[in-house]
């Protein structure tokens, strides 16, 4: 009787959770036995620790990557009476996160190499926004699957069109460009900490980073209800918190994460090497920088076919993101749209397809997954 190979899923945070259980535990029960659960010894020092680790004066936890956008304008100052220019192909949490700051999204189609946002169509926007909009007041450019948005093009437009430049590096923790990590580069940047993440936590998280002391000064108000001191709001605020048991995790997941991505690393270099030479190109690479695979994403016209093939090979995918943002009911004939109308991003969106990628695959499971997409 032949057996059946175990499913491979496409994401497995559970895995990770087992991979750290140890030193996890430990940090719970500490957080646990501490006394204190919100905004403790725990949050501050994982926010001193991410900061360092990034190589940025200053970060400030919150509830989640959605939050922190939302946080990030309106510690800008960017809500009512601006626009911001972002891409539809992203998690549709960076197009809400603009509009719970109350300000407008302009949508910009993608570089199909590298799925981040087109510089040159940005510029046209910048220079040009779209008729009846307010002025363009800030740019989020997502980081996305791990890989760099065309920074060195977008950063000097930024400062041409006095324009504030907001980094989405939900999906890129760890990931450099010239040297340095995402999140370094613009005025703030924003991260997730969702279970999935390169860095995740055991349930929601987020965190802000910026050089600006000022700014972060701000932010640590408005995620608390605009205090600057206990109960008396300077600011109309919101209650975005990290707690202390999620910050408890983060800090055993840090001292983990660049070792955790060079495992992903290996694992997209065997994936390459076993679609060199076929005819499905392995994901490009932005040059000057470190990718860091939050996913690894082919570009499949029959993907549905690929999809189905590699689940009778019990190899789980996923679909990273099947519908842009603009095409979605909530957001459908009301958002703005750059020039381009997004189609790269609609071309993109029907085609691409996330293989398997979390440090915990066993080199047997790289192994399957590799002979799979070999041959498809
Ligand atoms: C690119 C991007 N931006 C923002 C977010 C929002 O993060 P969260 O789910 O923690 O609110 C995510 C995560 O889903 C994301 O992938």
């Amino acid at each position: 009787m032949s057996t059946v190979a175990a499913s491979i899923p496409q994401a497995n945070p559970g895995a990770g959770y087992h991979a750290l259980k140890g030193e996890i535990d430990a940090a719970v029960a500490r957080a646990l036995e501490s006394g204190w659960y919100i905004l403790g010894a725990e949050g501050r020092g994982f926010e001193a620790e991410f900061a360092a680790w990034l190589g940025v004066g200053h970060a400030v936890g919150c509830g989640n990557g959605t939050d922190a956008l939302a946080l990030a304008l309106r510690g800008l100052g960017i809500g009512p009476g601006c626009s911001v220019a972002t891409v539809s192909h992203t998690a549709v949490a960076t197009v809400a996160a603009i509009e719970m700051a109350g300000a407008v999204p302009v949508l910009i189609d993608i570089d199909p190499a590298h799925y981040t946002i087109d510089p040159a169509e940005l510029e046209a926007v910048l220079a040009h926004p779209p008729a009846g909009l307010p002025p363009v007041r800030a740019v989020i450019a997502v980081h996305l699957y791990g890989g760099a948005a065309d920074l060195d093009a977008i950063l000097p437009l930024c400062a041409r069109h006095g324009v504030a430049l907001v980094e989405d590096c939900a999906q890129a923790h760890g990931a450099t460009l010239g040297g340095r990590r995402l999140g370094t580069l613009g005025e703030v940047a924003c991260f997730s900490f969702y279970p999935t993440k390169n860095l995740g936590a055991l349930g929601d998280g987020g965190a802000i980073a910026t050089g600006d002391a000022a700014l972060a000064e701000r932010l640590a108000a408005l995620r608390q209800y605009g205090w600057h001191r206990h109960y008396v709001s300077d600011a109309v605020g919101v209650n975005s918190r990290l707690d202390e048991i999620q910050a408890a995790i983060l800090r055993v997941g840090l001292a983990h994460l660049d070792a955790r991505n060079a495992r992903r690393g290996v694992i997209a270099s065997r994936y390459d090497a076993a679609l060199a030479g076929g005819r499905i190109a392995p994901p490009a690479r932005r040059p000057g920088g470190v990718h860091v695979f939050h996913q690894y994403v082919l570009r499949l016209p029959e993907r549905a076919a690929a999809q189905a093939t590699l689940r009778a090979q019990g190899i789980g995918t996923g679909v990273h993101y099947p519908m842009p943002v603009h095409l979605q009911p909530a957001y459908r004939g009301r958002v703005a749209l750059g020039p381009a109308a997004c189609r790269a991003t609609e071309r993109a969106a029907a085609e691409v397809l996330s293989l398997p990628m979390y440090p915990e695959l066993s080199d047997a499971d790289v192994a399957r997954v590799c002979a799979a997409i070999g041959s498809l």
